[in-house]
């Protein structure tokens, strides 16, 4: 699938959004290393920080499912013409290696950031001395 398709997935998700509290419906689709793709939708909670956003629900399915390289992570907003991952979003990504962040660029297209771009100088596995 090309990126077109992963976000058109993303959108198509994003439908199921349980976003009761902001009404803001989030999709993610994550692309891991061995090809495969993972999609996720937001869900929050009356706890509002119970919430889960899109990104982490789709990293955590793949995860589930024994991923531990993620490539790419492309999101979709129903409610909004930019969106981007929140900093705990970032830094879940930052866990699986994520190399590219593909949003919606606000004029009806899409931007593709290196994941650099979004977390730099960052925490990550191998800043820990027993990974490193
Ligand atoms: N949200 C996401 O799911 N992903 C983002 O990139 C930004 C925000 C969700 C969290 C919450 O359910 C709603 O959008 C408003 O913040």
């Amino acid at each position: 699938m090309n990126i077109e398709s992963r976000y058109e997935r993303a959108r198509q998700i994003a439908e199921q959004a349980y976003a009761p509290y902001s009404g803001f419906r989030v999709g993610a689709v994550v692309v891991a290393a061995d090809g495969r793709e993972f999609a996720g939708c937001n869900v929050e909670n009356s706890a509002y920080g119970s919430s889960i956003c899109a990104e982490g629900n789709a990293i955590c399915t793949a995860a589930a499912a024994g991923v531990r390289k993620i490539d790419e992570v492309v999101v979709a907003c129903l409610d909004a013409g930019e969106c981007y991952p929140c900093g705990n979003c970032r830094q879940l990504m930052r866990e699986f290696g994520v190399e590219q962040v593909v949003v919606q660029d606000g004029r009806g297209g899409l931007r593709t950031h290196p994941f650099d771009e979004l977390l730099a100088h960052s925490f990550g596995p191998e800043s820990l001395p027993r990974n490193g």
